[in-house]
């Protein structure tokens, strides 16, 4: 059973690595980890780069930079997961954030979330299909004092309601 998820690991990583061949960003990412020393604490920022190179990280290329950096895949995965600013999946035109952080939890965060839901037809971390809106979840924006803090293509608005919510993003539609 190991030996199978090591090879469908190896399986994937060669993958990953033939797609970086033929594709120009990943030379671009690469040469931004050496100007890193492809250095392991230098991850988030290169977690960055390679999401204002492609837009989202996906599968390969979380795969790709735990090569280069010598990284367990695990280790990748949990930094890109576990930071709001990240996205593992294309984003639409616009981007919708509701922290879903403690603060902003006991303030009725999860009465918008329930809201924009039900009115996109998408559960967190998904987008339309008309490419519109794409609705995301953060931990803790560092926006406590406002909460429930909702972020609309990166500006935080405060003490969010439901019906603020709608009425945002009704605006986009
Ligand atoms: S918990 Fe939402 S901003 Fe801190």
């Amino acid at each position: 059973m190991q030996a199978t998820n090591i090879s469908t690991g190896q399986n994937r990583l060669r993958r990953a690595l033939d797609h970086a061949s033929g594709d120009k960003r990943f030379k671009i990412l690469e040469v931004h980890m050496k100007k890193h020393q492809f250095r392991q604490d230098a991850l988030i920022e290169v977690l960055h780069k390679a999401q204002e190179l492609f837009g989202y990280l996906e599968d390969d290329l979380l795969l790709f930079v735990a090569h280069k950096l010598k990284l367990p895949p695990s280790r990748v995965y949990g930094v890109a997961t576990f930071y709001h600013f990240f996205n593992l999946k294309p984003q639409g035109e616009h981007t919708c954030v509701v922290c879903l952080g403690t603060a902003c939890y006991v303030k009725g965060a999860d009465k918008v979330m329930n809201a924009l839901q039900d009115r996109l037809k998408i559960r967190p971390g998904e987008t339309t299909p008309d490419g519109k809106v794409s609705l995301l979840t953060a931990r803790c924006i560092g926006a406590c004092g406002i909460a429930p803090a909702v972020t609309y293509d990166g500006h935080v608005a405060p003490k969010q309601t439901a019906e603020a919510a709608l009425e945002k993003i009704n605006q986009w539609k």
